[in-house]
């Protein structure tokens, strides 16, 4: 493709982003999907190109929109963001317009495209930290109130590409699993600390390799995959997945332990039918049993996962729509039913038993504050201190404080944002 049917894709795909929201969000992979269903003959050089782009101006949405809305010009929204984009991240502005009229699959260049072009490249962006960080001004205050002098940091690294991680089945060696992707001329390496993982050096297709479909491995990323090891199951135990969606925890500790039984459970039962199929091909089926009865589980546990529904904050580089889809009601809504089932996961221990409260979330009103706020209104459970935990696990020195709990942050710990608390029910 030339750049400019390129720069045509990446304004057809925000142009039906914007256009096509599903129950009022923004949803991007369908999106990308259907530009790729449409447009085969794009090479793996170009789709990766134009992914990045829509990926980077939806992660810029907000500082984007801003721009646009002073500089209003064009009866074209997507191509304003695109333009927009492009000028102050991607290429110098003669670049661009050289991508106009390149073609019989590019953008025809008129006058007004390129007087919006010379006036966004004289556009001086002296605003606000939260604007320019392409926040809401409630969602950075969130930020900053959890992580004062770094909030610059944790914001610039929402910008960021995310990694594509894999998980190993057990028995399986890491080294081994490399050699076979070099076959396919993929290069990988070992994650840097999960002691289960490979990192790819870009995000592909894999699920039609032999070595995935014999369960040789999972995707999953090396955040998921330090909390399920986090997770302190230990063989011979009874768990409760309270929120087990498509079983990214439950297929993970299934794998580690020889003699454990998981019963995945999920207050939508249709996100439970992935895990069948998953469980399968890793050869785990028979430590899973899927619980369509959410409301009625009328039995105690040694222990609970509670992986509740989040802002989705630590894996915003993945998902950067979860960033836009996010009010502050719904966050306030989202603070309430992590409180719901930390209270239920509470009712279904055992005594000795634990909750595992994991969300995939760095703001501390979904993460140490809930697990505060539990701890005062229960007295009968104790956090557990997690530093043995994660010294069994990982050599790696970026631990996550002095903490009892352990907080994974993308711009310390390279992987998505993750909160994992134990809690232990003494009596
Ligand atoms: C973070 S996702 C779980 C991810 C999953 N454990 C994994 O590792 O792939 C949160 C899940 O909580 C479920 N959920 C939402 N509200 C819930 C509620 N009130 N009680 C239980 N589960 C709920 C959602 O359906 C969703 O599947």
């Amino acid at each position: 493709m030339t750049p400019g049917a390129r720069l045509l894709s990446v304004v057809e795909i925000i142009d039906s982003v914007f256009k096509n929201k599903i129950d009022n969000n923004y949803v991007i992979a369908n999106n990308i999907k259907r530009w790729m269903r449409n447009n085969r003959y794009a090479g793996s050089k170009d789709k990766r190109e134009i992914i990045n782009a829509v990926y980077g101006i939806l992660k810029r949405y907000y500082i984007l929109d801003f721009i646009q809305k002073k500089n209003i010009f064009l009866d074209n929204y997507a191509l304003e963001i695109t333009i927009i984009y492009y000028i102050f991240h991607i290429c110098k502005k003669d670049d661009l317009i050289n991508s106009f009229d390149d073609g019989p699959y590019a953008i025809k260049l008129n006058k007004e495209i390129k007087q919006f072009i010379d006036k966004i490249d004289n556009f001086q962006i002296s605003e606000e930290e939260y604007i320019k960080n392409s926040l809401p001004l409630w969602l950075y205050n969130k930020i900053h109130e959890s992580f004062n002098i770094n909030t610059k940091k944790v914001c610039q690294s929402m910008f960021d590409e995310s990694h594509f991680d894999i998980r190993v089945k057990k028995g399986i060696s890491r080294k081994n699993i490399i050699n076979k992707f070099k076959n396919y001329n993929i290069k990988s390496d070992i994650t840097p600390i999960s002691p289960i993982g490979v990192r790819i050096n870009k995000r592909l297709s894999v699920s039609h390799l032999k070595e995935f479909k014999e369960g040789l491995f999972e995707v999953q990323d090396e955040g998921s995959q330090l909390v399920s090891l986090m997770s302190g199951v230990k063989e011979n135990e009874t768990v409760i997945d309270l929120c087990a969606g498509a079983g990214g925890k439950s297929l993970a500790i299934s794998d580690l332990l020889e003699n454990v039984k998981i019963i995945a459970t999920d207050i939508n039962i249709n996100r439970l039918d992935k895990i069948r199929e998953r469980a399968l091909r890793s050869k785990v089926k028979n430590k899973i049993i899927l619980e369509q009865n959410y409301k009625n589980l009328n039995f105690k546990a040694d222990r609970i996962i509670c992986d509740v529904p989040c802002s989705g904050s630590g894996a915003w580089r993945r998902r950067p729509e979860e960033k836009l889809n996010l009010t502050n009601n719904q966050f306030e809504n989202l603070l309430e039913i992590q409180k719901e089932i930390l209270n239920y996961g509470a009712d279904l221990v055992k005594i000795g038993g634990e909750i595992v409260y994991i969300t995939c979330s760095i703001l501390d009103n979904e993460n140490k504050d809930q697990i505060n706020y539990f701890l005062k209104n229960n007295s009968n459970f104790e956090i557990v201190d997690l530093e043995d935990s994660w010294d069994s696990i990982t050599m790696s020195h970026e631990r996550f404080g002095k903490e009892a709990y352990c907080q994974l942050i993308p711009f310390i710990h390279k992987c998505d944002g993750f909160f994992l608390a134990r809690l232990v029910r003494n009596k």
